[in-house]
C-alpha cells in the first residue's frame, strides 16, 4: 500500500476516533473527573487502559459498517468462519478456538472450569487482575507471587508456589502492568512443568508490539494450556469486544460447557470486524511503528527527568515516582492527561499507557517543564 494511502486511512481513523470519543471512551470514574473540571471530554488524553490510540483500523471500521445490516440475524456461520482465521494464524484449526466478547470474558471461563474442582489459582503481583475477585466468589483462592527486582514475572517461584490444591496458574507475558518478558526457553520450560497436570492459563494480550514469544505451538502437546488473545490492544477493537482462548479440542469444548451459550461472545459486527482486521497488516504495522516511536520518546523523556523505568515491549511503560519531586498524576492532570496509577500496594512505581507521538510528547514537555 501507498505510504499517502497509508496515513490518509490512519487520519480518517483517528478523526473517527476523536469523533466517537464522547460518546462512549470513559469509565464512569473518568467520566466523573473529566465532569467534576469541567473539561471537555474531547480535550481528554486517555492514557489508562493500554488502548490502541490509532484504531479500529479502517477496514475494519467498514466492515463493521456494513455487518449492522445483517444484525438481525444470530452470527452461527460467522462464529465458525472467524474462529477458522484466527486458527490459521498459528497452524491450528477452527476447533482449537473459542471465542469470547474480549478475552476477559474467556479469563472469567477458565476461572470457572478450574473452579469446578475447589483449590488455588497461583498469579504473579502485581499483574492483570481484573478477572480474580470473580474467581475468588467463586471458590478459587489466589496464590501471589512477587515479581523479581527486575519487575519479571518470578517463573521459578511460580512453579515453586504451586502446591496439590492448586487448580490453575495464570501467567501474563508480556506482564501487565511491567511490560516485561521471558525468553522463549524459560517460557517453554515454564509450560513443560505447569502445564503437564494443571491448567496453565497464559494472557498473551500484548505479544504483537515486538514479536515476543508465544507458546502457542505447544497446544497440541498440553490439554491444559489454554492461551489467550484479544482485538482489543495491537487491532483497536477494545470496545468490540472479541477475544478468544487456544487450546485443545477437547479442552475447548470443556471450556464451552461452562458457558450458558455455544454463540456466547461478540456480535455479528464485532466479528465482521475482527475478520477484516486480520488482513489489514499494514495498519498493524503502522500501529507497531507509531507505538514504538512514541514510546521511545517517552523513556528517552524519563531518562532526561532522572525516572527510573522498566524497558517495555509492550504499550504502556511502568516507571518509579519516587526519584522526582512532583506526584506525576497530578502533573499530568495539569494538562488533562489521565492514567497514570500505582498497581503495587504503597509503591511510587506508576504505569502509563503509550498514546500518540504528540500525546508522548505532551507528557515529556510536563515533565520536563
Ligand atoms: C493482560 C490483559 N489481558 C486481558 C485484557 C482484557 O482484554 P479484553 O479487552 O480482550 O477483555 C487486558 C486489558 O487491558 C490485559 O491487559
Amino acid at each position: 500500500m501507498q505510504r499517502r494511502q497509508l496515513l490518509r486511512q490512519t487520519a480518517l481513523a483517528v478523526s473517527a476516533f476523536s469523533l466517537s470519543r464522547e460518546l462512549f471512551a470513559m469509565t464512569p470514574a473518568e467520566r466523573r473527573w473529566v465532569e467534576g473540571r469541567g473539561i471537555p471530554p474531547a480535550d481528554l488524553i486517555k492514557l489508562s487502559s493500554n488502548e490502541n490510540p490509532h484504531g479500529p483500523s479502517p477496514l475494519a471500521r467498514k466492515a463493521m459498517a456494513d455487518a449492522v445490516n445483517i444484525s438481525n440475524r444470530y452470527q452461527w456461520d460467522m462464529n465458525g468462519v472467524l474462529r477458522e482465521r484466527i486458527g490459521a494464524l498459528s497452524g491450528h484449526s477452527k476447533d482449537n478456538v473459542i471465542l469470547g466478547a474480549g478475552s476477559s470474558e474467556l479469563l472469567g471461563l477458565a476461572c470457572t472450569w478450574a473452579a469446578l474442582r475447589k483449590g488455588n489459582v497461583v498469579a504473579s503481583e502485581p499483574t492483570f487482575k481484573l478477572w480474580m475477585t470473580a474467581s475468588r466468589r467463586i471458590g478459587l483462592q489466589t496464590k501471589l507471587v512477587p515479581l523479581t527486582a527486575t519487575k519479571h514475572n518470578d517463573l521459578q517461584r511460580m512453579a515453586d508456589t504451586m502446591d496439590a490444591d492448586t487448580r490453575m496458574v495464570y501467567l501474563c507475558n508480556p506482564n501487565n502492568p511491567t511490560g516485561t518478558t521471558a525468553t522463549k526457553t524459560e517460557l517453554e520450560d515454564f509450560v513443560r512443568k505447569v502445564a503437564k497436570d494443571r491448567i496453565l492459563l497464559m494472557d498473551e494480550a500484548y505479544t504483537e508490539y515486538y514479536d515476543s514469544p508465544s507458546v502457542s505451538h505447544l497446544v497440541n502437546e498440553f490439554p491444559n494450556l489454554l492461551i489467550a488473545k484479544t482485538f482489543s490492544k495491537v487491532f483497536g477493537m477494545a470496545g468490540a469486544r472479541v477475544g478468544y482462548i487456544l487450546a485443545q479440542p477437547d479442552t475447548i469444548k470443556k471450556l464451552s460447557e461452562c458457558s450458558a451459550w455455544a454463540n456466547a461472545g461478540p456480535s455479528a459486527v464485532s466479528m465482521t470486524g475482527a475478520m477484516a482486521a486480520l488482513t489489514d497488516s499494514d495498519f498493524v504495522k503502522l500501529v507497531k511503528r507509531e507505538n514504538h516511536k512514541a514510546k521511545e520518546l517517552f523513556c528517552q523523556g524519563l531518562e532526561k527527568a532522572g525516572i527510573p523505568y522498566i524497558p517495555s515491549v509492550t504499550s504502556f511503560v511502568y516507571f518509579d515516582n519516587q526519584p522526582y519531586a512532583k506526584k506525576i498524576p497530578e502533573l499530568l492532570a495539569t494538562a488533562n492527561i489521565i492514567g497514570a496509577r500505582a498497581f503495587e500496594d504503597k509503591s511510587t512505581w506508576l504505569r502509563l499507557s503509550v498514546g500518540t507521538v504528540p500525546e508522548m510528547q505532551k507528557v515529556v514537555s510536563l515533565l520536563q517543564a
